[in-house]
């Protein structure tokens, strides 16, 4: 008979934090696809190709930290669904939100970084280093996008050119680039 022994070596609290943040990976994605999803229903498909891609990104961001634990001795928790929104007042409110979302995983991911500094688990530092440059990124693409949303205001022409910007290989390219190929 063979006995299957698992070797617990993750720090308790790295794996808690990991674990706190999965969750909030998972619930960006929810978030990122509730509004992909209001955007394609108001006919502005560049904003919903974009969100459609930034849900996909959030969850290779969590796929990749579920493996990260599994394979370094913890126990990844897959967390359950919350209903998003499904009305935004418009699209301003829409970069606004994911501005806001983007900030807050940012304060959140730092706070992993001092855990692991406290626990001295240098390798989850190391590996949580790329969650910190993409936060970055991610970021400063939101705050770009919000400043043109808004300053367009209200005009139609505006909107319809940021929308169809939004589909333009520029702004999609940087986040599949961001994305990566898989987990
Ligand atoms: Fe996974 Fe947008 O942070």
């Amino acid at each position: 008979m063979i006995t299957l022994y698992k070797i617990h070596d993750m720090n308790k609290r790295v794996e808690k934090a990991l674990n706190d943040q999965i969750e909030k990976e998972a619930s960006s994605s929810q978030f990122y696809l509730a509004m992909a999803s209001w955007a394609e229903t108001k006919g502005l498909n560049g904003t919903a190709k974009f969100m459609y891609l930034h849900t996909d990104e959030e969850r290779f961001h969590m796929l990749k930290l579920i493996k990260f634990v599994n394979e370094r001795g913890g126990t990844a928790i897959v967390p359950g669904l919350e209903q998003p929104p499904t009305e935004f007042k418009n699209l301003e409110n829409v970069f606004q939100l994911l501005l806001e979302h983007e900030l807050a995983v940012t304060e959140s991911i730092n706070s992993i970084v001092d855990v692991c500094l406290q626990e001295k688990d240098y390798t989850t530092h190391n590996f949580i280093q790329w969650y910190v440059s993409e936060q970055l990124e991610e970021e400063a693409l939101a705050r770009t996008i919000l400043d043109k949303v808004r300053m367009i205001d209200s005009d139609k022409a505006g909107l319809y050119m940021l929308d169809r910007d939004l589909e333009n290989s520029t702004i999609q390219a940087t986040i599949a680039s961001t994305s990566g190929p898989g987990v």
